[in-house]
């Protein structure tokens, strides 16, 4: 398995009251699948994301990628494991406006002992060509369109060559149409790469795309094409 998380519990503690969010989430994803989660507005759906993908640790339970336990040591080692193994794809697409879209691709890769300079800048461009934004390299996020920065985003979750795609409502400000070319994008790309993807979505279509459909309800996911 390529992720493999275990009884998942996260609560937020506030003031005067707690969330309970997460109540016992297990989801194993093969290598190279495909899985979309659904769920109603604050199921806590970016929450288990941000979980799973080592952002956000858990009260209980366990994750593990390629075998390896995301929260077993210091966040040091996490972060350390996320920036090798996952790549992240956000609804707000989240590049730095004052630097260029090169530089924003291979920010995630200077983290850590890396490759110098001049290999990092060719990778991002290689990867920046990957999705049609060659000669938009030297721009920066706010003069590009949403699907051009989502594309600029999508290049940057890959910089690492990550096994894993978390993408968390990749296509939520974009149209229809431009959200479907960002999405064959991303599955184009994870697909000749062999990586897995785990997207959350509140479109049917979109989430009809991946191979296993879950549904985040009361803190538990639950299989959606069986219901
Ligand atoms: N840092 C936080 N502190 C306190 N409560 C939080 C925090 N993050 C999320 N929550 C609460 O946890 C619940 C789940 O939030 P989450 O953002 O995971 O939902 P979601 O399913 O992604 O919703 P949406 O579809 O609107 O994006 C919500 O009730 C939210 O208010
Ligand atoms: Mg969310």
């Amino acid at each position: 398995m390529l992720l493999s998380a275990k009884h998942l519990f996260k609560t937020y503690l506030l003031a005067h009251s707690e969330i309970r969010v997460l109540q016992g989430v297990n989801l194993e994803v093969a290598h190279g699948e495909t899985v979309a989660i659904i769920g109603r507005s604050g199921a806590g759906k970016s929450t288990l994301l941000h979980t799973l993908g080592g952002l956000d640790r858990p009260q209980a339970g366990s994750v593990e990628i390629d075998g390896v336990p995301l929260y077993h040591g210091r966040q040091k080692t996490c972060n350390a494991i996320r920036s090798k193994k996952i790549g992240f794809v956000f609804q707000s697409y989240h590049l730095l406006p004052e630097m260029t879209i090169t530089e924003n691709v291979l920010l995630p890769a200077l983290s850590g002992p890396h490759p110098p300079w001049r290999v990092l800048r060719e990778r991002a461009l290689t990867l920046l060509a990957q999705v049609g934004l060659a000669e938009r390299a030297e721009h920066k996020p706010p003069e590009l369109s949403g699907g051009e920065q989502q594309r600029a985003a999508l290049a940057r979750a890959l910089v690492n060559d990550p096994g894993l795609i978390l993408a968390d409502e990749p296509t939520g400000n974009l149209d229809a149409v431009t959200g479907r070319q960002v999405i064959d994008l991303l599955f184009k790309l994870s697909k000749v790469r062999g990586l897995s993807l785990v997207m959350v979505t509140h479109s049917p279509d979109l989430a009809r795309l991946c191979s296993r459909v879950f549904e985040l309800r009361d803190g538990r996911l639950f299989d959606f094409m069986s219901q």
